[in-house]
């Protein structure tokens, strides 16, 4: 078995490559892009880049609907160019973890079109086809809803059957009960790991098996059917099996990613002395502080649960699990406009990177982050451009909500926020493109851009660059273990970590106002030195020192 541990030490950037970098000049990002800000990715100290979904696919869900899972999509180059940029990432000692998506394929997938020719196929059971139900069969098999588009049921005239799909129509299950199905999932992992990969970024993993039956759920309005799959009967047995048969026959990495995953269940799939099916899973119980399960149900940020999470995580997973540290990706709003502060978009963009990154774990960083990206404006709703967001249109609109109500909403929650044009510049286009990019470019591109940050020593670039620089050289952020202090505040973030002799003490507010901190006991301030933080004041008064709005400061006590 490989058993790997270097993925302990990383900090991954994330790419979603259609607003990363436009390098053929027709608006939407691709590979020539990548290739060209290779330098500018490994200058931020990272050392993986993990692509969201660049295979073919129709777009439905902009790449997490494959239609070949062998091919790179002609939008962003072909496999020729990812091979190059494979190769071009590896001399410069940087991983590429690929997205594997395999709970569902496009309806565009040739498996799915040969699928619906008739009920004897071959391929008729890689999807989960079922008769109607009712008198003249016209009624879903089951009351199951999808997560993305009503139903979760879609009937086909020809085949006279409803096929499922969980996510949006185009987004079919796949039936992994099949053992073909799971032949060409290894297959599939195969080859992109013959051809040079470092791992997968497993696309909601914990969702592929699904109840014996496809018996009902719980009734609406509390039910959608999620018990049936959320973590379904053979979901070990089937991630065992890619373990085994293929992961470990490379020296790779694996992270899951599954909605509703908190430390326990992550244990379940990632423990280290367990069968450890995959290497470490993305929690989102952090990414809950400022919402009800879902961004779209926002409420105000509370500091407290966002800690509580974290605890829980270090608690939970110690010696036994890794935790994947991320505050944004393609799925959610600008961190900076949930749980940062706008008037303050520099300092608390820092704080925010210091109080998650100096935790012990896998550094995530998606793109634009790093620069403080932060949230767009739209003024209508044609502008926007996601399933999600036209799927809870109609959800709102039920509930009475009125459109420009409703705007205000897609405005705030919508995860499309994190999908606008990489700002490279504060030229045309945002550097991003010679062409009218794909999708609304954030109006303050003028001032918020990767040019004016390599500019600015004091930019929250720069100060991501010493952030993950210190890092590297600094084990106890990897692997010291967590004690969080003043637990009860609801405006300041505060823990020290242990390793090897070593302290070290992580402060941080969440207060637009200033306020006064006390050294925790144990902890002699002048006798520690300030490593990093968000503004340049040192003064220690009685030991402890009166905190600026949103200031961060880490103290290394050797
Ligand atoms: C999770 C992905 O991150 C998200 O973007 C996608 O819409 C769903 N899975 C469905 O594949």
């Amino acid at each position: 078995m490989a058993n790997n541990q270097w993925y302990k030490e990383l900090a991954v950037y994330q790419i979603w490559p259609r607003s990363f970098k436009d390098g053929n000049g027709d608006g939407i990002g691709d590979l020539w892009g990548v290739l060209e800000k290779l330098d500018y990715i490994k200058s931020l100290g990272v050392d993986a880049i993990w692509f969201s979904p660049l295979y073919c696919s129709p777009n439905a869900d902009y790449g997490y609907d494959i239609s070949d899972y062998r091919k790179i999509s002609p939008e962003y180059g072909d496999n020729e160019l990812f091979k190059k940029v494979l190769d071009e990432a590896h001399k410069r000692g940087l991983k590429i973890i690929m997205d594997l998506v395999v709970n569902h394929t496009s309806d565009e997938h040739e498996w799915f079109i040969e699928s619906k020719k008739s009920k004897d196929n071959p391929y008729h059971d890689y999807y989960f086809w079922r008769d109607g139900k009712g008198k003249d069969g016209k009624k879903p098999p089951n009351n199951w809803l999808s997560v993305f588009e009503g139903g979760a049921w879609e009937y086909n005239e020809d085949l006279k059957q409803y096929y499922l799909h969980v996510f949006a129509k185009k987004q079919v299950d796949l039936n992994m009960d099949n053992p073909k199905v799971r032949q060409e999932v290894k297959d599939i992992m195969k080859f992109w790991l013959d051809m040079g990969v470092d791992g997968f970024r497993e696309d909601v993993i914990t969702f592929i098996s699904k109840a014996e039956g496809l018996p009902n759920g719980f009734p609406l309005p509390i039910g959608t059917g999620l018990e049936h799959y959320k973590k379904g009967p053979h979901i070990h047995e089937y991630l065992s099996e890619f373990r085994h048969d293929v992961l470990d026959k490379y020296d790779c990495f694996v992270v899951g990613e599954s909605p509703m995953t908190n430390a326990k269940t992550a244990l379940e799939f990632t423990d280290e002395h367990g069968d450890k099916e995959l290497d470490m899973m993305f929690l989102f119980d952090h990414m809950e502080a400022d919402c009800f399960m879902t961004d779209t149900i926002h409420l105000p940020f509370n500091l407290k649960k966002m800690k509580k999470a974290f605890a829980n995580w270090h608690k939970t997973l110690d010696g036994k699990g890794w935790p994947a540290l991320y505050l944004e990706n393609h799925d959610h709003p600008r961190i900076v406009d949930r749980y940062g502060n706008l008037n303050y978009r520099v300092e608390s963009a820092k704080m925010l990177a210091t109080m998650c990154y100096m935790q012990s774990g896998t550094v995530f960083i998606y793109q634009g982050q790093e620069i403080g990206m932060t949230n767009f404006h739209l003024d209508s709703l044609d502008q926007f451009k996601d399933v999600v967001t036209f799927n809870n249109y109609k959800l709102f609109k039920k509930l009475g909500f009125s459109d420009a109500a409703y705007l205000k909403i897609a405005n705030t929650t919508s995860r499309e926020n994190g999908r606008t044009p990489v700002q490279w510049t504060s030229g045309e286009y945002a550097g991003f493109s010679t062409a009218e990019p794909w999708f609304h470019l954030n109006e303050n591109y003028k001032q918020i851009n990767v040019e004016q940050a390599e500019n600015d020593e004091n930019s929250i670039l720069n100060y991501y660059r010493k952030l993950l620089k210190f890092r590297k050289e600094n084990p106890i952020v990897i692997y010291g273990d967590y004690k969080e202090h003043y637990k009860d505040s609801d405006k300041m973030f505060v823990y020290e970590r242990n390793y090897e002799g070593k302290r070290m003490l992580v402060v941080s507010s969440f207060s637009d106002r200033a306020l006064r901190f006390d050294a925790p006991e144990g902890f002699n301030l002048e006798k520690g030195k300030k490593v990093l933080g968000n503004y340049s004041t040192e003064k220690i008064i009685d030991n402890g020192f009166i905190m600026n709005p949103y200031e961060t400061r880490v103290y290394l006590f050797e």
